[in-house]
């Protein structure tokens, strides 16, 4: 038996893969179990931002590993409080608890939204992802992914993507918070327009909800700054973060404004596992990597370079995005370019028929991209 049989005998089939086994991973390349070598784009889905296997990264961990891996919440650990004052300087959020995925970030947004404004509506878009457990899966708005699961979270309500109207008339006095991704990444790569962030933040002085930013994918450098928000220079209430946040090693984290933090009080939320010593110290070394590196700048510069390559492509539509989180259009099938691309060495995302997506380790270089260009140009 195959990896792909046994797979299919002893796993829930919630996946969709591709026929690949990977066993190793170094820099913005993937190695598969015969040693073949793939340009990975995909980077977990805009995880792996300081590239796989980064020596500093790895002796961090190695070290924390061999002192101390886990502790309650009950009790104080250094690498916790030191990532919490590192947060507090790239996100200017006040506050921060941590937990172990992009799902549960949300899910802490939204029960301190409801405790903090003692409202209970949400206002979310059209097309948004914010993840699969309940109260994230509610204010998601594909239909395939809630319909099996409903009853959901309500009342919820999706406004129409950019569209400042639609806004007004669903945002009403009732409403606790709205929740928006500053670019939209599972649809397809969306960037919110800046008349929506504007509107926003009116909206709010009359109505007095919460504004949740969630930068799960695009925080961390992705879109060429260090977070989302930074391309409008609006500062939110609540802010959550995930994916690249521990460069693969699972974290997340909700950030708030002093004036939400000191309305949540002891034993209102919690987690076994979120913030401890081993998952902190994996994202110290991650963000200390991004900043020693220029990896903001980096995803910028070679984002702009990548986006300007993908352009001159026959079967390329549109190219959409900021940094190293690029959307694009085909008028091919989206699917088939990224079976043909694997076979070429090259790991590509498609989030539709007609879209690819691209999110790749944000140390990759222009030597990378020509290599990427040369294999998709080849299928024109
Ligand atoms: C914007 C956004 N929020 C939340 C999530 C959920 O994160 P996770 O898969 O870590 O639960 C994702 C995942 O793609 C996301 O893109």
């Amino acid at each position: 038996m195959d990896w792909f049989e046994r797979e299919r005998n002893s796993l829930i089939q919630f996946y969709r893969r591709q026929k690949v086994v990977f066993v190793k991973g170094k820099g913005c390349w993937l190695y598969d179990e015969n040693g073949k070598k793939y340009l990975d784009l995909v980077a977990g889905i805009a995880v792996v931002a300081i590239g796989h296997s980064n020596s500093k990264f790895v002796e961090k961990i190695c070290k924390q590993l061999k002192n101390l891996v886990h502790v309650s919440n009950l009790y104080y650990t250094i690498p916790q409080i030191l990532l919490a004052e590192k947060l507090k300087e790239i996100t200017k959020m006040d506050k921060f608890f941590f937990c172990n995925s992009g799902t549960e970030s949300v899910e802490a947004a939204l029960k301190i939204s409801r405790k903090v404004t003692g409202k209970k509506k949400f206002v979310a878009f059209e097309n948004s992802f914010h993840g699969r457990t309940m109260g994230a899966l509610s204010v998601t708005y594909k239909e395939k992914f809630r319909k099996p699961f409903e009853p959901l979270l309500k009342p919820v309500e999706f406004v129409r993507f950019n569209d400042v109207e639609d806004l007004r008339k669903k945002v009403d006095d009732d409403t606790a918070a709205i929740i928006i991704e500053p670019i939209q990444g599972e649809a397809g790569v969306h960037p919110v327009s800046r008349e929506i962030m504007e509107e926003i933040f009116n909206l709010k002085e009359k109505h007095d909800f919460l504004v949740v930013f969630d930068e799960v994918q695009t925080g961390f450098g992705r879109t060429g700054k260090w977070f989302g928000k930074d391309h409008f220079g609006f500062q939110p209430d609540i802010m959550t973060m995930a994916k690249a946040m521990g460069n693969g090693f699972p974290i997340g984290c909700v950030g708030v404004n002093e004036s939400v933090a000191e309305k949540l009080e002891v034993g209102e939320h919690a987690s076994t596992f979120g913030g401890n010593p081993l998952a902190c110290t994996a994202s110290l070394a991650t963000i200390e990597v991004i900043e020693e590196q220029n990896l903001v700048e980096n995803s910028a510069k070679i984002g702009e370079y990548f986006r300007r390559k993908l352009e001159e492509i026959d079967f390329v539509k549109e190219v959409r995005g900021k940094g190293l989180m690029i959307g694009m259009e085909l008028d091919v099938d989206a699917e088939e370019v990224v079976k043909k691309a694997l076979e070429s060495g090259l790991v590509i995302n498609n989030t539709d028929e007609k879209t690819l997506r691209l999110v790749p380790p944000l140390i990759l270089s222009k030597d990378e991209v020509d290599f990427a260009i040369e294999i998709l140009a080849s299928m024109s």
